[in-house]
């Protein structure tokens, strides 16, 4: 018997104003997955993200944490049960250091001596602990990817939301970024990955979730997504499906 999902979205939908851009939004994520979320330009898929964190409050529907119902939860309930995001646009505090950076997250589950230890401790693990007291604005563009990832991983997620982290990286950084996804899964997290780039979706992701005009489009293996009639219209053109 397959495993039960970590989570579910069934029939979700958020509205802002007159604007639709989540409709009726149901699949699952399995446990231990790394999943691909894409579609162009405004489909809302940071959206999507912000209603599973609690940002945004889903106006129909169910969102299913391990069977849990998060729709209302303020978002440090939701961070506190697991589910955590990263910012597209990466804002940290510029004037403070990285590691102050990723306290703040870290500040969720304990108090500020064991929170260093352990945000010096997601630094380590993507990286970065040589550069803990380098002030926050002065980082490269890969150097601030990671730190966005510890600070999310300083909250202790079992479920992790990377929005377009690798949307300023080179070729390399970008290996190195998804090297670090991968070894992140191996650790035990599950991951939702929105991304542009279609070569670094393909070679990360188990499986694909396309939106466009916040509906879904298609859910599938990589291969299948990429040769699906209507993402080809909606997103990939003819490039991909060739
Ligand atoms: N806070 C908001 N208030 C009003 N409209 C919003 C808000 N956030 C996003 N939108 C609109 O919702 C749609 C989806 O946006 P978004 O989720 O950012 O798309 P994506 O991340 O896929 O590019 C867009 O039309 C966008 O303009
Ligand atoms: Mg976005």
């Amino acid at each position: 018997m397959p495993a039960s999902p970590i989570l579910e979205m069934r029939g979700v939908g958020k509205r802002f104003g007159g604007l639709q851009a989540l409709q009726d939004v149901s699949f699952e994520v399995r446990r231990g997955e790394i999943l691909g979320l894409i579609g162009p330009n405004g489909a809302g898929k940071t959206t999507l993200f912000s209603t599973l964190v609690g940002l945004h409050r889903a106006d129909a529907g169910a969102i299913l944490l391990e069977g849990r119902n998060l729709v209302g939860l303020k978002p440090h309930r939701i961070a506190r049960l697991g589910l955590t995001k990263t910012f597209q646009n990466v804002a940290l505090f510029m004037d403070t250091d990285v590691l102050d950076n990723v306290v703040i997250g870290a500040l969720l589950h304990h108090p500020l001596p064991e929170a260093r230890v352990r945000a010096l401790a997601c630094l380590e693990r993507v990286g970065l602990a040589n550069i803990a007291h380098k002030r926050a604005g002065d980082l490269s563009f890969p150097e601030r990817a990671r730190v966005e990832v510890a600070r999310a991983l300083s909250t202790e997620p079992k479920m992790l939301l990377l929005d377009e982290v690798m949307a300023a990286l080179n070729a390399v950084e970008m290996a190195e970024m998804m090297d670090l996804i991968r070894a992140l899964r191996a650790d035990g997290l599950t991951v939702i990955v929105v991304e542009h780039h279609m070569k670094a979706i393909m070679a990360l992701c188990d499986r694909i979730v396309a939106l466009s005009f916040g509906r879904l489009l298609a859910v599938g293996l990589p291969d299948e997504i990429v040769r699906h009639p209507d993402v080809v219209t909606a997103y990939l053109g003819r490039a991909y499906a060739e």
